[in-house]
């Protein structure tokens, strides 16, 4: 495939959670087969990359992030052959391969941490992060998984504490150890050589830690331990690498991502995920209020221009769907779901997008406790319930759990929407005789077909591909705003983000209707605009 440099610029990444996308064999669980069987889907929706969660051998305690072997491939979504069948079937069609990195910690059951374990003189005990106690106790403050726990893990046998910022059964790598960074750069290189494109990079602002400071992550020497993977890994292979990072400020993203330092491609930003949840917590809803959420995203287009690149996402295996948060799950489903995605992909950045958010899938309902099995969900199932009571808990899972994404892909109305002949692994989704690919494929007004016109519209348009972002209006629903580059014709998109009829005034003069959310034909002076209707006009 032609390695053109700045090729993250004109991808469109397609996001597969493998469990949950198309199982092959009927054993419930999703696999390469089925990813392949499905390509065809992606390369006609214009999806030109996908970024797969992780696929390598794993207890299976969070759903692969707790990851044993970094150089195979779990069995369960099939054999390397089977992976690499896949990946040149991807790249047949054009489509490149992002993994996902995983390499703040490993799972316990990793044969690095199982010798780590056996003590003070094992083999690989320098892998992970041991401390005496301090004063008896853990040696900081440091919160683990557990509400009100402590990320310090005691060790009887060698009276030690080992460091997990992530689940329990993840233990940090001690990055500070030049072995595990060689360790590290080697696998990726070995997944370069098997073809790989690149990388999403997993809590990656955790590698560097500062034990006096009152959080893990963004420690001293992340960026030297970054700009060492680009020199050794990325950069020879003209890699496209995205972060995840939480709870940075625009400033700091760009030092991961500035082109001039060498470190990563993108940093995924989730600060519009927090409006619409008390202090941005999970299972705390607040009232949404679009304005701000458009508020959030333009400081991030506004953050970046001009120096780095934004990455568009709204949806991601931990979030729920963005229609639940950000639009609307009933009578303005499609609508809302058209104009999310115009007001996101119509920005300066790269479009990201998880597996059903193109038919404009909505969450799923938890009807019992034991229906709802994420860690993350379980973890905070005992305080949720004592403060709320069982039923509340219930629909607060079913707004915010991390499940609420993870139930299996719908693809038509058949016995188990036709992701498996046999059991699936989790519960389908309630709605999926109604929500699935081949209705919103057939349906004149379908999701799928507008993700699709509008991506082939944005590709076609260098200003939507390139241009600047200027945010005109943001007010009682009421989005205007405008994107520009020098030499091409300006492009306005106007929505109205919400439920109400509203009148606005043709955006520029003259101007052309590039595309519609509502099958509008032409471009009045004064328009009303629907309920979610949004367009794009070229200047
Ligand atoms: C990342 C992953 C999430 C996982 C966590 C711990 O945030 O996206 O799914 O649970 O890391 O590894
Ligand atoms: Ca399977």
């Amino acid at each position: 495939m032609e390695t053109k440099k700045d090729w993250y610029k004109d991808a469109v990444v397609y996001q597969i959670y493998p469990k949950s996308f198309c199982d092959s064999n009927g054993d419930g669980i999703g696999d390469f087969k089925g990813i392949i069987s499905k390509l065809d889907y992606l390369k006609d929706l214009g999806v030109n990359t996908v970024w797969i969660s992780p696929c390598y051998p794993t207890p299976d305690k969070d759903n692969g992030y707790d990851i044993s072997d970094f150089d195979n491939v779990d069995p369960k979504f099939g054999t390397m052959e089977d992976f690499e069948e896949m990946l040149e079937e991807m790249h047949k069609r054009g489509i490149r391969l992002l993994m996902d990195l995983v390499v703040n910690h490993t799972s316990d059951e990793h044969e690095w941490f199982k010798s780590a374990i056996q003590g003070k003189d094992a083999k690989y005990r320098d892998y992970y992060i041991w401390k005496d106690p301090v004063n008896g106790g853990p040696p900081n403050k440091w919160g683990g998984d557990a509400i009100g726990g402590s990320a310090w893990i005691y060790d009887e046998k060698s009276g030690q504490y080992y460091l997990h910022v992530g689940f329990h059964y993840q233990p940090d790598l001690d990055w500070e150890n030049p072995k595990v960074r060689e360790e590290i750069a080697n696998m990726i290189n070995r997944w370069f050589d098997r073809g790989v494109d690149g990388f999403r990079c997993d809590v990656i602002n955790m590698i560097s830690k500062d034990f006096d400071a009152p959080h893990p992550g963004d420690g001293p020497r992340l960026h030297e331990f970054l700009h060492e993977l680009y020199e050794k890994c990325f950069k020879p292979h003209n890699a496209f690498t995205v972060g995840e990072v939480w709870d940075l400020p625009p400033e700091d993203s760009l030092m991961l991502t500035h082109p001039d330092r060498g470190e990563l491609t993108l940093a995924f930003q989730f600060e519009h995920m927090r409006v619409g949840r008390e202090d941005g917590k999970r299972f705390y809803p607040a009232e949404f209020k679009p304005h701000d959420f458009v508020d959030v995203l333009a400081k991030w287009q506004k953050g970046l221009n001009g120096e780095g690149w934004n990455a568009l996402c709204m949806e991601n295996h931990d979030q729920p769907r963005c229609l639940n948060r950000f639009g609307n799950t009933g009578k303005y489903r499609r609508e809302s779901a058209k104009m999310l995605a115009t007001l996101l992909y119509c920005q300066q950045g790269t479009p990201f997008l998880y597996e059903g958010q193109e038919l404009g899938c909505i969450n799923p309902i938890f009807h019992t406790l034991e229906e709802s099995i994420d860690i993350e969900s379980c973890n905070n199932q005992d305080i949720l319930v004592k403060k709320f009571g069982v039923e509340e808990t219930l629909r607060r899972f079913s707004f915010d759990s991390r499940d609420c994404g993870r139930v299996p892909m719908a693809w038509d109305d058949s016995e188990n929407g036709g992701f498996t002949t046999g059991k699936p692994w989790i519960k389908l989704n309630d709605f999926y005789k109604d929500i699935n690919a081949k209705n919103e494929l057939a349906a004149a007004d379908g999701v799928y077909g507008y993700y699709k016109n509008l991506f082939k519209v944005r590709a076609a348009n260098k200003t939507l591909m390139r241009g600047d972002f200027e945010l005109l209006k943001n007010a009682d629903g009421e989005v205007v705003f405008r994107r520009f580059l020098e030499g091409e014709k300006d492009v306005y998109v106007v929505l109205n983000y919400s439920e109400k009829k509203i009148k606005v005034n043709k955006p520029c003069k003259g101007g052309k209707l590039m595309l519609s959310t509502h099958q509008r034909k032409r471009l009045d002076e004064n328009m009303t605009l629907k309920p979610y209707e949004a367009m794009i006009v070229e200047a």
